[in-house]
């Protein structure tokens, strides 16, 4: 079959009931991101428009909409911006947390949308532990957290002007790891269980992994990558 996703396309009907993009484009990585409000407030929220961008030095980015407000017809899109993009911006800081499969609940929870002066983090009853470098908290049942430093921020572009979706870059910093999924100096990636997103309300568990090795010798590679 074929799937129009152009918006401005004059081609009737797309053919499915459903974008089936973010099905496709999956399993996407959880950004679990943490920021702190000006206050002091810790804001935790989840993130599947969140990636690995670069690394040496490591670069995530996470990509977010503008923050919703209540109105008749259901909440709708608002001029403010989320908390997590607003706080990362203002304080220059933020930490990213991997979901495991144990914590999908406490997750999902932290999604509610609630003001700024009001965490997420009483109602999902998980503990929060100190990150090393920057200031926002970690989750403490978290297989992986990297602590952020803020470093751009920018619009998303369409081909008609800016989207409503704004990027968040930060470089890493620092790394935890929980000691029980490292193995002979390596991540145990797949011992994580980590939870992904995929379209709809559907999500999977990154469970299996295997090796193969580069079909030449990329310089890059045999220094940059091993290390
Ligand atoms: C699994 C999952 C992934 C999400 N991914 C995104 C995303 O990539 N971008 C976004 O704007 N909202 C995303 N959301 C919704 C936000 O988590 C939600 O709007 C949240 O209230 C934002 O909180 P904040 O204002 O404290 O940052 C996601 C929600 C879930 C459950």
């Amino acid at each position: 079959m074929y799937y129009d996703s152009d918006p401005r396309s004059a081609n009737g009907t797309p053919g499915l009931p459903f974008n089936p993009f973010k099905a496709l484009v999956a399993p996407r990585p959880i950004g679990w991101v943490t920021t702190l409000s000006a206050s002091g407030t810790v804001n935790l929220a989840p993130y599947s428009y969140f990636q690995a961008v670069a690394d040496s030095p490591d670069i995530v980015m996470f990509s977010a909409t503008p923050g919703l407000v209540p109105s008749d017809k259901g909440p709708r899109f608002g001029s403010g911006r989320k908390d997590s993009e607003s706080n990362a911006i203002a304080t220059g800081e933020f930490v990213c947390n991997l979901v495991s499969y144990d914590l999908r609940h406490a997750m999902n929870e932290t999604s509610a949308h609630l003001p700024n002066d009001e965490s997420e983090v009483p109602r999902s009853g998980l503990e929060m532990v100190p990150s090393q470098r920057v200031k926002p908290p970690r989750v403490a049942a978290a297989p992986a957290a990297l602590e952020c430093v803020f470093t751009q921020s920018m619009a998303v572009q369409h081909r008609g002007g800016e989207h409503r979706y704004r990027m968040v870059f930060g470089e890493v910093v620092g790394i935890h790891i929980n000691d029980e999924f490292i193995r002979d100096g390596k991540v145990d990636t797949a011992a994580m269980q980590i939870l992904t997103r995929m379209g709809y309300d559907e999500y999977a568990v990154l469970e299996k992994a295997f090796s193969m090795a580069r079909p030449d010798n990329d310089p890059m590679l045999s220094g940059a990558l091993k290390r």
